[in-house]
């Protein structure tokens, strides 16, 4: 598919990157980057360990500034991070303040931006519910629930900001299998009732697929945009049934294929691409 289809263009551009690239030091890890998701969209990022997937993502958050390029959120050109814009990182252990309730790691980040104490109470428990947690779990802590309940928590405190775009960033490669499945719903129902545009980085071809409008592969060394691939399995996707079509399988040989080339070719594969 060309990188340049896609379905919408008149649906506004939530986030864009335009010829970003990242240096650590020396070391170029992404090369040129472009592309572009519009409001309401499900992107994936998907691309071999090491590529630079977690480097992008944090650009994209604005928690890192990028060496080279711009970001774009709304159309505006940015280079911190937005108020409409939450992040769930990969390792909830590592995010969820283990001292504090599972309320408290909710409106903790709220309080901090200034918002009262019982407005960020009411807003974390409504996001609690929205993930489906029950009211009892609030008050307990996050070493006393799943590793699938704390990744609920992890994605609660991002719903509690209110954002129009959700970035997430290997957000279900934690935890077991079936787990992983139901989160990916849940964050499919989210995006739904919310009208969340997400960007979620995942090294699980089948998982990206299955969650996506378009799926974005890196390749290369330093990273480009190999190819964006366009996902038109519908709206409402079903772990078996979805999973189990031709057009599943054909786009996932697709992806696969692109990956496979990125982490066979080494170097310098992909040229860029628009989206
Ligand atoms: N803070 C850092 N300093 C130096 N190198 C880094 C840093 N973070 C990541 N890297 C390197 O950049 C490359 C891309 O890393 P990362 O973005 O985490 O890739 P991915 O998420 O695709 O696995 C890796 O080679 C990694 O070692
Ligand atoms: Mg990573």
């Amino acid at each position: 598919m060309t990188p340049t289809s896609s379905d919408s263009t008149s649906t506004p551009v939530a986030l864009e990157a335009r010829g970003l690239g990242h240096s650590y030091g020396p070391r170029e890890v992404l090369g040129r980057i472009d592309f572009a998701v519009r409001r309401g969209e499900f992107v994936c990022i998907v691309g071999p360990s090491g590529v630079g997937k977690t480097t992008l993502l944090r650009c994209l958050a604005g928690l890192q500034r990028s060496t080279k390029g711009e970001l774009l959120v709304l159309g505006e050109r940015v280079t911190a991070p937005q108020p409409g814009v939450a992040v769930v990182f990969q390792d909830y252990s590592r995010s969820l303040m283990p001292w504090s309730s599972v309320l408290h790691n909710v409106t903790l980040p709220l309080r901090a931006n200034g918002v009262s104490r019982s407005e960020a109470d009411r807003r974390a428990r409504e996001a609690l519910t929205q993930v489906g947690l029950a009211a009892a779990v609030v008050h307990q802590y996050p070493w006393q629930l799943s590793g699938g309940m704390q990744q609920r928590v992890a994605i609660a405190r991002a719903l509690a900001y209110n954002p129009t775009v959700l970035l997430m960033d290997e957000p279900f490669a934690s935890v077991d299998a079936q787990t992983r499945a139901d989160l990916e719903d849940l964050v499919l129902r989210l995006q739904h009732s919310l009208h969340l545009t997400v960007l979620l980085v995942t090294h699980d071809i089948d998982e990206a697929v299955y969650l996506s409008d378009r799926v974005v592969a890196l390749s290369g060394s330093p990273a480009t945009v190999a190819d964006i691939v366009d996902v038109p399995l519908g709206a409402e996707r079903d772990q078996i049934e979805t999973k189990g079509t031709h057009e599943f399988a054909a786009i996932r040989a697709e992806v696969h294929g692109l990956v496979r080339h990125a982490a066979t070719s080494g170097s310098g594969s992909g040229s860029g691409a628009e989206a």
